[in-house]
């Protein structure tokens, strides 16, 4: 098979590392890629937003499959427009249609999605520019703290938790009449804070059957403690200790299940990776969040944990046969932690010079934000490095993480010393 994955993070980088292990693989093709990504396959210089272009690249290469690592080409459609295009229509995405990614790409969606079926998450209700009066009365029916999301896509950064009333009145209003995120906050929904400990579940599915994915824990703030600013995420671990079986089993059939029924219910075409953003409320799942794809870092101690063909399952979504693949995971803890550039994620620089990527190790040194500059790596990101390890413990897999990231070295390099230390 000849594949191309889009993307350009360390999502990417773990995704096209398990792929080149794969027998099925002819080339392995990333757009756009980095300097790690470049060791697995061949980079291509595309925009994953740019369709047209992806579909000259594809048609020109034999692409037999093509894989979707980040979300905005997926909420802008990319699925609808191979399966539209007679040139295109057999070739598969590994992604939802744009309808079924608006589970990542509408809150207000994911909420009546969630409604609809009967699956738990907190209570809610949704706002715009011309309801404003009511959302402020609705505001003062509610405890602290409270929860204020802007409907859309927001970089991440359109969630707020304000303490206190005054707070929340003014952020609604700054939202929704001054268009704080943009359009993204044309609607907002407000909810219910949920108290507990978060975790992420993910799952292939092929729209009729799906399998579980290892899940994994990931750690959000810049700062010890899970204190300080929200960053894309400065580690991550799996499996999650808090996670049993019992958890496992209320989470399949509390929300797995009726998530992959709804799709099909509602008729929304659904060939990829499910994100369930879960939260621990004393022993009981609740959806914070989906998103329409892996999570990052938790692609780089997930795929790393899958010890099945991975081109063989990506097959089995494309055509349907899900159901009739195997797929088995590595029995042992992988923890990985990210370093990022001094600064981030506020203003940070790039262009600085990384060493002591060919010191040996036994770790995996996924590629977050690099550049190659020749023969050398240069930093390209906030998030540059994210390495992972295994061990038959999560307080070894981390151990062994830090040992690793001793040697790598950048100018102003940060990294989180206390990743997986609260559920160990
Ligand atoms: P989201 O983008 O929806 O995942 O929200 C970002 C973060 O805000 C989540 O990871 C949670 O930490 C927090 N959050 C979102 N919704 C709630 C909620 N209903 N209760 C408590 N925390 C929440
Ligand atoms: N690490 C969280 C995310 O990928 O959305």
């Amino acid at each position: 098979m000849n594949v191309l994955l889009l993307g350009s993070g360390g999502r990417e980088h773990a995704l096209a590392w398990k792929i080149s292990k794969s027998s099925m693989l002819t080339e392995l093709f990333i757009a756009p890629g980095n300097a790690g990504t470049r060791q697995v396959g061949k980079n291509v210089a595309l925009k994953p937003t740019d369709f047209e272009a992806v579909k000259t690249f594809v048609l020109e290469n034999n692409i037999d499959i093509v894989v979707v690592g980040p979300e905005e080409p997926l909420v802008k459609g990319i699925y609808d427009f191979f399966v539209k295009d007679a040139d295109l229509m057999k070739i598969p995405v590994i992604g939802p249609s744009k309808a079924a990614a608006q589970l990542e790409g509408s809150k207000d969606f994911a909420k009546e999605f969630m409604f609809r079926h009967g699956i738990p998450t907190a209570k809610y209700a949704t706002f715009t520019k011309d309801t404003i009066e009511e959302g402020l009365r609705f505001l003062e029916g509610m405890k602290p703290p409270y929860v204020l999301k802007a409907d859309g896509l927001a970089a991440g950064k359109g969630v707020l938790i304000p303490d206190t009333l005054d707070e929340a009145k003014k952020e609604l209003v700054e939202m929704l009449a001054e268009a704080k995120f943009g359009d993204a906050s044309s609607k907002v929904v407000i909810e219910q804070f949920l108290k507990g400990i978060e975790m992420s579940v993910f799952v292939i599915t092929d729209g009729e059957s799906y399998k579980i994915l290892p899940e994994a824990k990931d750690y959000k703030r810049i700062g010890e403690g899970d204190k300080g600013l929200n960053t894309g995420g400065m580690g991550a671990i799996s499996p999650v200790p808090f996670a049993d079986a019992t958890f496992m089993d209320k989470v399949e059939t509390q929300i797995i299940k009726p998530t992959v029924r709804g799709l099909k219910a509602d008729n929304l075409d659904y060939k990829g990776f499910i994100f369930f953003g879960l939260i621990n409320v004393k022993g009981d799942p609740y959806v914070i969040e989906y998103n329409c794809r892996m999570g990052d870092p938790e692609t780089e101690v997930v795929i790393p944990r899958i010890k099945s063909d991975i081109l063989d399952l990506f097959e089995g979504i494309a055509t349907r046969t899900l159901s009739e693949r195997d797929v088995q995971f590595e029995e042992r803890s992988a923890a990985t932690v990210m370093m990022v550039s001094g600064g981030y994620p506020e203003a940070y620089e790039s262009g600085k010079q990384i060493f002591g990527l060919n010191t040996p190790t036994e770790s995996l040194i996924f590629h977050a934000g690099t550049k190659a500059d020749g023969p050398a790596v240069m930093t390209a990101g906030g998030r540059v490095l994210a390495v992972t390890s295994f061990g038959r413990t999560l307080e070894v897999a981390v151990e062994k993480s830090y040992r690793t990231i001793e040697n790598l070295e950048f100018e102003g390099a940060y990294y989180r010393k206390d990743i997986g230390q609260d559920v160990m």
